[in-house]
């Protein structure tokens, strides 16, 4: 059946400037890194896409090895955008990215020009667009000149490939850097791209500082550690959750056993404020005014309503980010 977005979808989605730029981006954003591939079911990533959209998630991330197999999550929205999304492209931000592992040889991995803009002319072939609305540089790529790879970025643009420039993972250093180079270039960059959660607060230590200073937003990745800050393992590993999987293993058995202690007091402080701790742990990422937008995954309807419904609850009190620091602590 043809698709009919809800008509009230942008009634309560937060929208909120990324950086210095004019571009919005919804609080609450979708990565298609998990559960979109190829191995998975189309039917639950149409379903899901088309509840995001209802729900004013205006922003899909992706990249160009999303999957399995690598491409296959592009190709999934490429299906979509044909069957359901095409008559509201310019109400959608699309964003892909290449710097890890794509296809064999020296062309397809890190940072060299020649394997960014490869990459985005396949990415666009996927998708079936001529533009995506954010290319990111993945990762840096310690052996590539900066200027390379920021070059790339540039040219995507002048292209007419891309609207707008992104980098993942760069330390707070290197943005710095990236940013000067981009800058000078006239094509400044938008946005970075880090992991920030509970469990990884590397951001703290410098980058958030970098980031307002250069007017560039932050799109937090993992806020949900992966799904270890929600209730999902709080009764073991269930079958087909992220923690038991086999292929793509980026959390582990060790993970959940290690931390469940503290997900478990996070989860009882999460419930005496009326939340869930999922929903805690995106408002924790957003409490930073550096931080745009966070990047959720979601393997279902239920969770991805659960993470943008973490938008309804007011902002985490004084005593309720005491109490989450000592949890952290302990
Ligand atoms: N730039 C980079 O290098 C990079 C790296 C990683 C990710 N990312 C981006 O960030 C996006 C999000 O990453 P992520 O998937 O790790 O994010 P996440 O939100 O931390 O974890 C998502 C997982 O948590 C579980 N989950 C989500 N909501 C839940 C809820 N309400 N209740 C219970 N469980 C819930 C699900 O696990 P189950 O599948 O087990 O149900 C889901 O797949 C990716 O899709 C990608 O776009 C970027």
């Amino acid at each position: 059946m043809s698709y009919q977005p809800a008509e009230n979808r942008y009634g309560t989605m937060r929208y909120n400037r990324c950086g210095r730029s004019g571009l919005k981006l919804p609080a609450v954003s979708l990565g298609w890194w998990y559960n979109f591939g190829g191995v998975d079911s189309f039917e639950n990533a149409r379903v899901m896409a088309r509840r995001a959209f209802d729900l004013g998630v205006t922003h899909f991330d992706l990249a160009n090895n999303y999957g399995p197999p690598p491409g296959s999550a592009e190709e999934t929205l490429g299906r979509l955008l044909r069957q359901d999304f095409f008559p509201y492209r310019d109400e959608l931000v699309i964003s892909t990215k290449a710097g890890w592992d794509m296809w064999p040889g020296p062309y397809g991995d890190w940072g060299s020009r020649k394997y960014l803009l490869a990459s985005l002319d396949q990415s666009l072939r996927r998708l079936g667009l001529e533009y995506v609305d954010i290319f990111y540089s993945h990762r840096p790529d310690p052996e590539t000149p900066m200027e390379e790879t920021m070059g790339a970025l540039d040219a995507a643009v002048r292209q007419g490939k891309a609207l707008y420039v992104g980098i993942s993972s760069y330390s707070a250093e290197q943005t710095r850097a990236a940013a000067r180079i981009l800058r000078d270039l006239g094509t400044p960059c938008l946005i970075h791209q880090p992991v920030y959660n509970m469990f990884n607060r590397w951001v703290e230590d410098g980058l958030l500082e970098v980031l307002e200073q250069e007017g560039i937003g932050c799109i937090a990745f993992s806020p949900l550690a992966q799904g270890l800050l929600t209730d999902r393992y709080l009764k073991g590993i269930p079958p087909g959750a992220r923690a038991s999987k086999t292929e793509r293993v980026w959390l582990t058995e060790k993970d959940v056993t290690a931390n469940i202690n503290k997900v478990r007091k996070l989860d009882a402080l999460a419930r005496r404020s009326g939340r869930s701790l999922a929903q805690m742990a995106i408002a924790w990422a957003l409490r930073k005014p550096q931080v745009t937008s966070a990047l959720i995954g979601a393997s279902s309807v239920r969770q991805l309503e659960d993470n943008v419904a973490a938008l309804t609850h007011p902002e985490l009190g004084e005593g309720e980010l005491r109490e989450i620091e000592a949890v952290l602590a302990s």
